[in-house]
């Protein structure tokens, strides 16, 4: 007995002893690697014993739903102290993280290195229970191989199928009840904008709308059910998965914490609803098309497109989700905080109202509304790209170095030195605080003022879609969709109110963020 409680306790001091030695060693490779690579230390955020400080004080600007403004308030403390502050290194718990605001570095992460850093083990841990191996989760090889099978289905005829879109958004006009005073008083557009999406997204990839937005208007009796499972319940399910790994991922290594039952459940029923869909794409005949309603032109479907080149129903799955994850909430919530900015601004309102109704007629008269159409129609494409330069729908992101290496500026003195990054570290990205740097914007940077846009050619400081060899496949689609939307609202409504807006804006952010509660909206329908 005497002999095995010994044995152990030298085992535990000989653990101890080379933890000890090997981090000393790891220290001083480092350090000489660092000056050869002319690195210099960037500040250190305060944050308190273990970083707990700062983990309390992101804690409750998410429960007041302004996590991004407590991001902004970090960069303008180190400001204030006369620090670099554009690139800093955090403690928290036992991990030490690097966060960075600065385009140089930002495109090292994504582009210049993208060898370096990686998305890692966090982000596939993260959203392995939901999304499997699909292109939103993996690294290296698993991932070129998706994109490449992928990207194909992104070209541009695909974009331009307007008349589905048509046929979601007149279901969607039918939630806006106008009243006899001419008023559309809706209480949440932007939970309409979300069931829009959902419907043409699953529409696009299943072959199938899941079409809430009739399920969910009073006395309907429209339902689908598949595999057993409501589109009702999906939808919820699916939107649990996703609030649940991104609570996760807010503890960085610590992120399998929420990996409990209540995960499992919801996916299994994501992934029950999705099998009814894969496994039929997989028993349609090659070369089986099928048509719309007016029986002339063929009907795409993402699944089947896919299904020719990939016949694993597990693999199929992963990346139609991965796809529905990456489009449906990122397109509504731009709709949201366009919206959002539109209503505050009346002026600008009746400009782009104007603008719109020149280039694609009215909304009893309309002109085609074309993918072209859209693209050249110069101050919409201003609004929406000033809308997400305000609210970019993918705040924070992250990278992890796959091996010791630097990132170009934020060390020494004077932030112009390059900063040394081990291997397995975070590398924190806010592009919420790029987008609002005075540095780069100007003062007015706080306006949301899409004239800014014009003859501006963006580079790594505007990052809305990413950039580099993993930019967001889907940008051409969400902007058409969102255009398309926007265009016919426009044409209907002359006029817009917002209704009990709040001092201070809120957002919701999961994955993705959103306006928090929601968007009251008087809308006023136009005569012609
Ligand atoms: C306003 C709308 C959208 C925004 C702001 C947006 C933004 C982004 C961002 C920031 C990423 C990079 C994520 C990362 O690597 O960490 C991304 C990736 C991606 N997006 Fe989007 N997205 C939008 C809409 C869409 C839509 C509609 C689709 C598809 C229908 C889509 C498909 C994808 C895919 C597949 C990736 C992964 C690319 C890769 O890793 O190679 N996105 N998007």
């Amino acid at each position: 007995m005497f002999g095995a409680i010994f044995l152990v306790g030298w085992s535990l001091c000989a653990l101890v002893i080379y933890s000890l030695i090997s981090s000393f060693v790891r220290r001083r490779q480092h350090a000489r690697l660092a000056r050869q690579l002319g690195c210099e230390p960037p500040p250190i955020l305060p944050t308190g014993f273990l970083g707990i400080r700062r983990a309390i004080t992101m804690m409750k600007a998410q429960q007041k739903r302004q996590l991004q403004d407590a991001f902004l308030n970090e960069r303008n403390a180190m400001q204030k102290m006369g620090k670099p502050c554009n690139t800093l290194k955090v403690e928290f718990l036992n991990q030490t993280l690097m966060v960075t605001y600065d385009p140089k570095n930002v495109q090292a992460l994504l582009a210049t290195q993208f060898k370096d850093f990686a998305l890692g083990p966090i982000r596939f841990g993260g959203f392995y229970p939901l999304l499997g191996t699909g292109i939103f989760s993996t690294d290296g090889s698993a991932w070129e191989h998706s994109r490449t099978m992928l990207r194909p289905q992104f070209a541009r005829s695909q974009v331009e199928d307007t008349a589905v879109e048509e046929y979601h958004l007149q279901n969607f006009m039918q939630a806006l009840q106008v009243g006899p005073d001419g008023c559309a008083d809706v209480e949440d557009i932007q939970t309409l904008f979300f069931r829009l999406t959902m419907d043409s997204a699953t529409e696009m990839l299943f072959g199938e709308s899941l079409d809430t937005q009739l399920s969910e208007m009073p006395g309907a009796t429209v339902s689908m059910t598949r595999n057993g499972l409501r589109e009702r319940d999906f939808a919820a399910a699916f939107d649990k998965a996703q609030y649940i790994i991104s609570e996760g991922f807010r503890l960085n290594e610590l992120y399998w914490i929420y990996q409990g039952r209540e995960l499992k459940n919801a996916c299994k029923n994501v992934h029950d609803f999705a099998d009814y869909f894969v496994k039929r794409a997989l028993n349609q005949e090659f070369g089986e098309k099928r048509t719309i309603e007016d029986g002339k032109k063929e009907k795409y479907v993402f699944l089947e497109a896919l299904a020719a080149d990939i016949r694993d129903p597990r693999k199929l799955r992963d990346e139609l989700l991965s796809i529905l994850t990456a489009g449906r909430d990122t397109t509504a919530a731009l709709l949201g905080y366009l919206w959002y900015s539109l209503a505050k601004d009346p002026v600008r309102y009746t400009k782009l109202r104007q603008t719109a109704i020149d280039h694609f007629g009215t909304y009893q008269h309309p002109k085609p509304i074309t993918f072209t159409g859209l693209k050249n129609c110069a101050y919409l494409q201003y609004c929406m790209n000033e809308t997400l330069r305000l609210f970019p729908v993918v705040p924070l992101n992250s990278r992890r170095a796959v091996r010791d290496t630097s990132i170009p500026v934020g060390g020494g003195a004077d932030g112009k030195s390059p900063v040394f990054v081990p291997k397995d570290t975070e590398v924190n990205y806010y592009v919420h605080v790029m987008h609002r740097m005075k540095e780069i914007w100007g003062p007015d940077v706080e306006d949301w003022k899409p004239e800014r846009f014009e003859n501006r050619k963006s580079g790594w400081e505007y990052l809305p879609f990413n950039g580099g060899p993993r930019i967001c496949l889907g940008q051409q689609s969400a902007l058409t969709k969102a255009g398309y939307t926007t265009v016919r609202l426009l044409q209907r409504f002359e006029r817009v109110e917002p209704v009990d807006l709040e001092p201070q804006l809120r957002h919701k952010v999961t994955l993705t963020s959103r306006l928090y509660p929601g968007l009251h909206l008087r809308l006023f329908e136009a005569s012609g």
